[in-house]
């Protein structure tokens, strides 16, 4: 049987998974693909490390480069993270035309048009299925299964961490800091577990699937993104009573013409921030570390794609997608996939975000006295927006009380400076919190 040999670069979580479900499903994958697939080598900072799954010591070396270098190396598995050497690792091995097949959702938001230019110049194919929403196959979905579709709508729960962090919050009332500590035992945490809770692992991912979705390069400095950090049990409880579920949500919407119209087509929003998700909703009820995406299309209607977001053998599953497309196009000397997006394509660009329409959670602490509720109304309307409820527990007069007033739609940047004078009310004891409300409609 014809042997596609694999240099692998990182033995940690994933890459010690992908060696172990190798092991485990390799017969099963090679008498599918009729071809054996062999890992050759793998690359690691120290030998010595622990690993999740046990690597033989007779096939780590310490040199990157002598693996991207073999040329009995067909496929290059970059495992290893960060966007500086590995940016290095990827173009070296694109550059010597082997194919790649990368995790790396930050190399490829920081450097995607770089890497997948050199991919094509160097008719290497690169391959990145694990980067997303880690063993749901959405990037081979959008790219080929809905490539008859334009997608209208796309809300994402991608981050295994947050996910897991807030669900644990809601269901327990854990505290953030132990969840996230244990998020990080259990291998679903970034080496920088900040890239998680502030949001910008979801607009890595996010970023990815707007330009495989929109077909243009969506620069991730033009991606809102808000984290969990703000988010407080409190948040949780009141949202909880309203019918809602908070969620960590990457957004990516088609907006039509009259709202966002410029000469080069259509705006999309694309932004990252906590949501509540009416609990009627599936997503919220996607719990732990699980990841679902759901898509609209303008032929297919609704999809939805659940399964989990991070993890060793999750990821690992999808590494072995990319690994079975890799040896395929070597076997059949396939030289292009559809490529993630048009480079140079100014067929689309993202909504700023003050122009993004939403509906919105408020939480105030304010003086429980006459004259309270009238005052901060005013300045919602000065705003023009509507309030659609308000809720506030029993007080005592005199003191502090939180004050939750739901909003009928209203741009951002009305709501913002709603928030800033609502935030100068002499009752008003503490910086108002909001957050958006998603009906999926
Ligand atoms: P780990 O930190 O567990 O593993 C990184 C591996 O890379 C380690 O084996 C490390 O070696 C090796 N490495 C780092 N730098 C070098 C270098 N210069 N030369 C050779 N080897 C090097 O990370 P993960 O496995 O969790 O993540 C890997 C990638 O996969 C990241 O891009 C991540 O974002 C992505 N990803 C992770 C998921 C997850 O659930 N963890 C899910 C989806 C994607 P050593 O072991 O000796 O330290
Ligand atoms: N840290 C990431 C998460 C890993 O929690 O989702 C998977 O990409």
């Amino acid at each position: 049987m014809q042997q596609v040999n694999l240099g692998m670069i990182g033995g940690g979580t994933v890459g010690s998974g992908v060696y172990h479900a190798l092991e485990q499903n390799g017969d099963l994958m090679a008498s599918r693909l009729g071809l054996q697939i062999n890992i050759l080598r793998i690359a690691v900072k120290a030998l010595n490390e622990p690993r999740p799954y046990a690597i033989p010591e007779s096939l780590m070396t310490t040199d990157w480069a002598a693996v991207v270098k073999d040329p009995k190396v067909d496929v290059v598995i970059e495992l290893a993270g960060g966007t500086t050497v590995a940016r290095a690792m990827v173009l070296s091995a694109l550059e010597s035309g082997k194919p790649v097949i990368t995790a790396n959702k930050a190399l490829l938001s920081a450097y995607g048009e770089e890497l997948f230019e050199a991919a094509r110049k160097n008719k290497a194919n690169l391959y990145y299925e694990a980067s997303v929403a880690g063993g749901i196959p959405i990037i081979k979905s959008l790219r080929e299964g809905f490539i008859g579709n334009r997608i209208t709508h796309l809300y994402g729960i991608v981050n295994g961490t947050c996910n897991y962090i807030l669900t644990r919050m809601k269901l327990e009332g854990a505290e953030f800091e132990t969840v996230l500590d244990e998020a990080q035992r259990l291998g679903y945490a970034e080496a920088d577990p900040s890239l998680d809770v502030d949001g910008y692992d979801s607009l890595h991912k996010i970023g990815i699937l707007a330009s495989l979705a929109h077909g243009f390069w969506v620069n991730p400095r033009d991606i809102y993104v808000e984290g969990i950090r703000q988010v407080t049990q409190a948040d949780i409880r009141f949202a909880n009573q309203l019918g809602y579920t908070i969620k960590l949500l990457g957004i990516i919407k088609r907006i039509p013409d009259r709202v966002g119209a410029n000469n080069n087509g259509s705006h999309v929003q694309v932004s990252v921030y906590p949501v509540l998700v009416p609990h009627s909703h599936v997503l919220a009820n996607v719990n732990n570390v699980f990841n679902a995406v759901f898509v609209r299309g303008d032929l297919v209607g609704d999809t939805l794609f659940y399964g989990r977001g991070a993890g060793k053998d999750a990821t690992a599953s999808a590494v072995l997608s990319d690994i079975a497309d890799a040896a395929l196009d070597l076997k059949f000397d396939t030289k292009c996939r559809v490529p993630p997006f048009v480079p140079h394509e100014k067929q689309g660009a993202v909504l700023p975000i003050d122009a993004a329409v939403s509906r919105y959670y408020v939480r105030m602490h304010v003086v429980d006295q006459p004259g309270v509720l009238a005052s901060v109304a005013a300045l919602f309307a000065e705003n023009h927006i509507g309030i659609s409820s308000v809720f506030q527990p029993e007080g005592h007069e005199g003191q502090g009380v939180p004050l939750v007033v739901m909003t009928h739609e209203a741009p951002n940047a009305a709501m913002h400076s709603a928030l800033a004078k609502i935030r100068q009310l002499p009752v008003s004891l503490a910086e108002p919190r909001m957050i958006r409300v998603e009906d999926f409609e």
